[in-house]
C-alpha cells in the first residue's frame, strides 16, 4: 500500500491514519464465452492484477463521502438519502452498492472513501465490477465493525449485489460474470463458471512460452449508451420461440448446437436467429476451451478464441472496426495462436494468445496498424492474473 495514497487520504479528510482500512477489488479478462452470462451460460474470466483499491475510515455520522485520486469534487451523500444519487457522474455506482446492500438488511454505517482505480475505465475490462466489489467489502466491513460483528464477509452475495445495483440504481442489465471474476478471482486461474446456479470451477492457466495480452482501443463508451439491452431482450424473444418446443427451457442455454439448428426456423425474424445462433454455439466454445485448456492445447484454444469473436462479429454483431482491426492485425503475425474481443464489445478490449517471443512485435506491428487505420493510439497490457475482492492490512 503507497503511503501517498495514505497520505491523500489524510490530506483530504483529516485526522491521521489510525484507523483507515484498505479494500482491494480487481478488474477481470474474459477468455472466452461473451454475453452467454445474462442467457444462464457459460463464461471463462480471470481476475487480473489491475484493480480498484479503496481506503476507507469510519464516521460518526451517517454521510458517505467519496473521492478519488484522480478526481478533484468530492461527492457528499446520506445513507438516508440514497435514492437521491442515481444520475450523478462518478459515485453512482458506489451509492448503488450502499443502496442494495442496505435494502439487502446490512447496517452501514457512515464512512470517508478514497478510491484509486487502476482498471482503465471503460475498457471493456470491468472497472465498474471492480469499483462496486472494493466498495461492498468496505462498507459491510466497516458497518460490522461499528456493531462489533465478526464474520466472514460472503463473497459471491457481494457479487449479486453488486449486480443488483447495476440494475437496479445505474439502469444496466448485466449478467453476473464481471462482479463474480472481480470478487472471487484467484492468481493462476481462470474460473469455469455455469451463470445458471452460479457454480463454478478453477482452471490453471498454463501457458508456458505464450503470454495473454490484452489491447485497448481506447474506444469510450459504457454499457448504458450501448445496444447492450437491446441484445439481451434480442435473446429473451429468441428464447420464447424456441419454447414452442422446448417450454421447460429457462435459458438459451438449455437448448443445445443441434436442436438449435433442427429448429432454427421457429425464430421468424432473422437478426433474432443470429443472435441465438451465436448464444448456443459460444457455450460450446466455453466447455471446449476449458477442456483445451485442461490438457495444455493452446492451439486449439486459439482456434476457440477467433472463432468466438467471429461469431461476436457476424452473428453478435457487437464488435465494430475498432476490435476488428486489432483482432485482424494480430491474427496476421506469426506466433499468434488466436485473438477476440473480451468483455461486452463496441469497443473495449481484445485478449491474443502470443507466443513470448512475439510479444514485443505484436505490440509494435498491431499498435502502428491500428494507428494508421483508426487514428489514434491502442494501449497494451501483458495480462497477469491476481486474485479477487479482499482487506489488505495496513
Ligand atoms: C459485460 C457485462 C457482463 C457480460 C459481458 C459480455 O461485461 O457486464 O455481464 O454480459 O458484458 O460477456
Amino acid at each position: 500500500m503507497s503511503k501517498e495514497l495514505i497520505q491523500s487520504f489524510i490530506t483530504y479528510f483529516g485526522g491521521e491514519s489510525k484507523g483507515i482500512r484498505a479494500f482491494v477489488s480487481p478488474g477481470r479478462v474474459n477468455l472466452i464465452g461473451e454475453h452467454t452470462d445474462y442467457n444462464g451460460g457459460f463464461v471463462f474470466p480471470a481476475a487480473l492484477t489491475m484493480a480498484t483499491t479503496v481506503l476507507a475510515r469510519p464516521r460518526s455520522d451517517r454521510q458517505i463521502n467519496l473521492i478519488a485520486t484522480d478526481l478533484k469534487q468530492m461527492v457528499y451523500a446520506y445513507l438516508d438519502e440514497l435514492y437521491k444519487y442515481k444520475t450523478l457522474k462518478w459515485g453512482n455506482y458506489q451509492l448503488g452498492v450502499a443502496d442494495e446492500l442496505q435494502k439487502a438488511g446490512y447496517i452501514l454505517c457512515g464512512c470517508d472513501l478514497l478510491y484509486d482505480d487502476k482498471v482503465p475505465l471503460g475498457s471493456g475490462l470491468s472497472s465498474s465490477a471492480a469499483i462496486e466489489l472494493a466498495t461492498a467489502l468496505a462498507l459491510v466491513s466497516l458497518g460490522d465493525a461499528s456493531q462489533g460483528v465478526k464474520r466472514e464477509i460472503d463473497l459471491v452475495e457481494m457479487a449479486k449485489i453488486s449486480q443488483a445495483a447495476e440494475h437496479n440504481y445505474i439502469g444496466v442489465k448485466c449478467g453476473i460474470m464481471d462482479q463474480f471474476a472481480s470478487a472471487m478471482g484467484k492468481k493462476g486461474m481462470a474460473i469455469f463458471l455455469d451463470c445458471r446456479d452460479l457454480t463454478w470451477e478453477m482452471v490453471p492457466i498454463k501457458m508456458s512460452g505464450y503470454k495473454l495480452i490484452i489491447t485497448n482501443t481506447n474506444k469510450k463508451r459504457s454499457l448504458g449508451e450501448s445496444k447492450y439491452d437491446e441484445r439481451r431482450s434480442e435473446c429473451e424473444r429468441g428464447l420464447v420461440c424456441l419454447n414452442k418446443v422446448f417450454p421447460k427451457a429457462r435459458y438459451l442455454r438449455e437448448i443445445s448446437v443441434d436442436d438449435f439448428y433442427k429448429y432454427k426456423n421457429l425464430i421468424e425474424d432473422e437478426i433474432v436467429r443470429k443472435r441465438v445462433e451465436h448464444i448456443v454455439t459460444e457455450n460450446e466454445r466455453v466447455i471446449k476451451s476449458v477442456n483445451a485448456l485442461k490438457r495444455n492445447d493452446l492451439k486449439t484454444f486459439g482456434k476457440l478464441m477467433n472463432a468466438s469473436h467471429d461469431s461476436l462479429r457476424d452473428l453478435y454483431e457487437v464488435t465494430g472496426i475498432e476490435l476488428d482491426t486489432l483482432v485482424m492485425e494480430a491474427r496476421n503475425i506469426d506466433g499468434v495462436l488466436g485473438s477476440r474481443m473480451t468483455g461486452a464489445g463496441f469497443g473495449g478490449c481484445t485478449v491474443s494468445l502470443v507466443e513470448e517471443d512475439m510479444a514485443d512485435e505484436f505490440i509494435q506491428r498491431v499498435g502502428e496498424v491500428y494507428k494508421q487505420r483508426i487514428g489514434y493510439s491502442a494501449s497494451f497490457y501483458i495480462s497477469e492474473t491476481g486474485n479477487g475482492s479482499r482487506e489488505i492490512i495496513l
